[in-house]
């Protein structure tokens, strides 16, 4: 048993397991109780498990906890409170962007990484970025209406 230090959404925690293979997203779910990172492919397929490491979008079931050790971890928790939302998180509510939701942490996640890197993305940026978010009900244009909602460019 080895104890791995992270900090997750500000806090600094110690996470104990038997193997730092394991992946950052049981540690979050199963150990944590944060259980906004979805474990859709456990492939690295589908986005689902998407968090922040240092900021940039990472797939939490295919990161090691080993190698997630020493860094900073945002998740889908960390943005914002049902009372005060992150604005991305406010804009998908506002355009509903989400049918079953199965899809939504990873894609809001994308969402906030690609607005921190691209305030105003184009309609095409924004398909580039969430190119490897699948969404198995069709909510990709609502997606898109809230990332340019969020930005600024869509509805207030
Ligand atoms: Fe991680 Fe699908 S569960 S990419
Ligand atoms: Fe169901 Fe995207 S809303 S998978």
């Amino acid at each position: 048993m080895a104890s791995y230090r992270l900090t997750v959404n500000g806090a600094p925690r110690e996470v104990d397991a038997w193997d730092g293979d394991m992946p950052l997203l049981y540690a979050l779910r199963n150990t944590l109780g944060l259980h906004a990172a979805k474990f859709g492919c456990g492939l690295g397929q589908c986005g689902a498990c998407t968090v922040l490491l240092d900021g940039s979008p990472v797939r939490s079931c295919l990161l090691k906890l080993s190698d997630a050790a020493g860094h900073a971890i945002t998740t889908n928790e960390g943005l914002g409170t049902p009372e005060k939302p992150h604005p991305v998180q406010a804009a998908f509510i506002a355009e509903q962007a989400a049918q079953c939701g199965y899809c939504t942490n990873g894609m809001v996640m994308t969402s906030v990484a690609l607005l921190q890197r691209t305030p105003r993305p184009t309609r095409e940026q924004a398909q580039a970025a969430l190119g490897g978010n699948l969404c198995r009900c069709g909510s990709q244009d609502r997606v898109l209406k809230a990332i340019a909602r969020a930005s600024g460019q869509g509805e207030a």
